[in-house]
Parts: structure tokens; sequence; C-alpha cells
């Protein structure tokens, strides 16, 4: 069911130091900040050859990511974004499977249809489904 990695999600408590290590560092192609106020996320896209690094920093008073920023203060892998064909199709097949998935289906930082599964039913880490 599930297809590429669209991207993997890094937490950051700088996101100008963040960006700049990504460019200069490491050499990758790095987009300029954009704000997500329905996410509450500040979002920067590397893009690899074969994926996307998506770079968030919290934005605004309830952001989803400053809790995680507080337990992980130098940031960490937040989490990580598969593709899928048909977004409704999985969720109704991982329902049945007894998956939990958190909340409805959204639009995503990139304008696509996302689905988030919890963590416990996927080895600790968060899922983020992308129809795509
Ligand atoms: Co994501």
């Amino acid at each position: 069911m599930i297809g590429r990695l669209n991207h993997v999600a890094i937490a950051v408590p700088d996101m100008k130091a963040a960006a700049a290590m990504y460019r200069d560092v490491l050499g990758a192609q790095v987009s300029a900040p954009l704000d997500v106020p329905e996410h509450g996320v500040t979002t920067v896209f590397v893009t690899l050859p074969n994926t996307k690094i998506e770079l968030l920093h919290p934005l605004g008073a309830n952001s989803p990511i400053a809790g995680f920023l507080a337990k992980n203060s130098s940031g960490g892998i937040h989490h990580v974004c598969y593709e899928v064909t048909d977004i409704k199709a999985a969720r109704d097949r991982l329902v049945e499977a007894g998956a939990r998935v958190l909340g409805d289906i959204k639009t995503g930082a990139h304008g696509k249809p996302v689905l988030f599964l919890h963590p416990r039913d996927f080895c600790g880490t968060l899922v983020e489904l992308e129809e795509a």
C-alpha cells in the first residue's frame, strides 16, 4: 500500500541555524521558510535527489511540535511521510487493521491530503501518509 518515502520531518529549535547547516555544511538545496499557520509550524524543505527533508519549527502558541522540542532540546526526527495513491482507502484499511488514525484527513504542507498514524502502532514512529 505505501509507496515512496515523501519526506522525513525533523523538528529544529533554531530554523535559521538548521537551514544554514543543510545549505552550507551539507551542501543541499534548501527552500525559503514557509509559515503553515493551520499546522502550527514553519517549514523549510531540503530537496535531495531521492526524497525531501522537512525542517519544522513551532509557529504560534499551540504548535503540535512545541512539546516534542521541549523533550528533545537539540531537535530530532519527528515523523516520516509515505506516499499512498488513495488516502481514504488507506485510512479504511488501517482502521480495519486496528491502527489508530490521529484525527481526520487534512491538507498538508504541500497542499495534498494527509493523515497521521499513532506512533505506538508503528514502532514508535509518527507516520504521515500523503496522497501523491
Ligand atoms: Co510531514
